[in-house]
């Protein structure tokens, strides 16, 4: 690559940590930016400043005070504060009480327009700040519009004419759809702003849909799932219009935050250990069995899922073989939340087996790091998974994790070779509850024998998940992007 000078690089999203979390989106971009910093470029953040985010405990600065942000026929007022991640990296949040002062993060009917808010206003607010990135990185619906907007309401704005955009799809089923009156919230619904020629975007508005259609480079977050939606099983509809952009789609592992990520460190955990003292690891085993209410037994396999209780995750097939499994006498731990039946499921099966089954409805990282470092397996079932953060931390801290191979599942985790002695781990194909049994039944039987699965603890524990080499991949994808933007394609 001839262009490698360093960059000014404005990455936008819903969520980061750690101000807010609801999913992976917020580690990933709170973790991101520290290796593109330390790779010399000029990083900047964005996020909306919501309720849940206290100004004092973050140390926020008003840097803009109430000014007006263009809403086709109404203005709102917003001001920007300052926060910081990492060393000094800026994080600007738009507050905009109106839209961001909730008990929720999502899930309210004007969704679309508190983040086409949001992301008018950023755009505006680099202006006073007299900052204009070379790259604004997107992440996921909430941000769409913004590469939308560089070929429209900002196409001839001489602030961002040397600007390209990078889109980032975390997750493709979450789309953003919303009714045609956001297009005149969003100020453009004069200007003929339905595509008529893309068959997906003819006639709903689909924010995500648009960040693919204008995005100068697309990523998604493994190179399994950047080949998976091209398909349509796992292109929810887009996969169309994602094939006709392929030549600018890249699939980027996601990394872990190593320094938050580490068990010889973790503050949350009852005992630090690293490969080299793997044999205090059993602390940790004892302490959940402790806080679960579990029979306190080092030898009773005990297996884990942290997740979100959705679909996408696979419970629905878990409800299928939960009893058989626990039949052969292990533990089971579940952290999330989600929908009301995959509560109501695990309410029941604690207590019923309340010697087998624990359940901690909430999400508190405290307990992940606990769970992450107790467990001796860790269940990823997923129907589809664009990259998974899960079994990456579950290796690091020494849990064997069990997966279906999509995504990023099948990129990190390979199915244990009795013959070679390779793999990390156990893998199914198919979603299929029988598949996913005979999976769990694989590594309980390897778990008896003691040394081999202390190997493939210790394999796991090796691999390099940091950010530094997927930073350098997103670096290639800016400099890319950039090239695009200029060719005009
Ligand atoms: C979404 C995906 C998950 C991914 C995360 C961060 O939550 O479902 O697979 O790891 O985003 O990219």
């Amino acid at each position: 690559m001839q262009d490698e000078r360093p960059l000014k690089i404005l990455i936008i999203a819903a969520e980061i940590v750690p101000f807010v979390k609801v999913g992976g989106l917020a580690d990933v971009v709170g973790a991101l930016p520290k290796s593109l910093q330390a790779l010399g470029h000029d990083i900047r953040l964005a996020m909306p400043r919501y309720g849940q985010v206290d100004p004092t405990r973050f140390h926020l600065q008003t840097i803009v005070d109430a000014v007006s942000v263009n809403m086709s026929n109404f203005q709102v007022p917003v001001s920007v504060r300052r926060g910081t991640v990492g060393d000094a990296i800026p994080v600007y949040m738009i507050d905009a009480p109106r839209y961001f002062e909730r008990e929720n993060i999502y899930g309210y009917t004007d969704d679309g327009e508190r983040f086409i808010l949001f992301c008018r206003a950023v755009l505006e607010a680099l202006r006073f700040l007299d900052w204009s990135p070379d790259i604004i990185h997107c992440h996921d619906w909430h941000t769409g519009i913004v590469p939308n907007w560089m070929h429209t309401i900002y196409h001839d704005d001489p602030f961002y004419a040397e600007t390209a955009t990078v889109y980032t799809i975390h997750n493709l089923a979450y789309q953003g759809i919303f009714g045609y009156r956001i297009l005149e919230v969003a100020g453009v619904a004069a200007n003929g702003f339905l595509y008529p020629q893309i068959a997906e975007l003819a006639n709903v508005v689909d924010i995500m849909g648009r960040g693919i259609l204008f995005a100068d480079a697309i990523t998604t977050v493994s190179e399994r799932y950047a080949q998976e939606i091209l398909t349509s099983t796992f292109g929810e509809k887009l996969d169309h219009l994602l094939r006709s952009r392929r030549d600018r789609l890249f699939g980027i592992l996601n990394g872990l935050d190593y320094e938050e990520m580490n068990p010889a460190t973790d503050c949350y955990i009852h005992t630090n250990f690293d490969a080299q003292s793997l044999d205090k690891r059993p602390e940790n085993k004892r302490a959940l069995q402790e806080q679960a209410h579990l029979p306190v037994n080092p030898e009773v396999p005990l297996l884990a899922m942290i997740s979100r209780l959705t679909d996408q995750k696979g419970f629905d097939m878990l409800g299928q073989i939960i009893q058989p499994l626990l039949a052969q006498g292990v533990q089971f731990v579940v952290l999330g939340i989600g929908d009301q039946h995959y509560h109501e499921m695990f309410q029941n099966l604690a207590a019923r087996y309340p010697e087998q089954v624990a359940i901690f409805l909430t999400f508190n990282t405290e307990i992940a790091q606990r769970i992450y470092a107790g467990s001796d397996m860790f269940l990823m079932p997923s129907r589809f998974e664009p990259c998974g953060l899960g079994q990456l931390i579950a290796m690091r801290y020494g849990s064997v994790p069990i997966v279906r191979a999509v995504g990023g599942l099948a990129d990190t985790v390979q199915e244990y070779d009795p013959r070679g002695g390779e793999g990390n781990g156990f893998v199914f194909t198919n979603y299929d509850p029988w598949e996913l049994f005979a999976a769990i039944v694989r590594a309980l039987e390897l778990y008896r024998f003691k040394d081999i699965w202390r190997k493939l603890q210790l394999r796991g524990m090796a691999a390099d998940h940091s950010w530094q080499a997927s930073a350098m991949c997103y670096v290639e994808v800016y400099y890319n992007a950039i090239a695009f933007h200029k060719s005009g394609k």
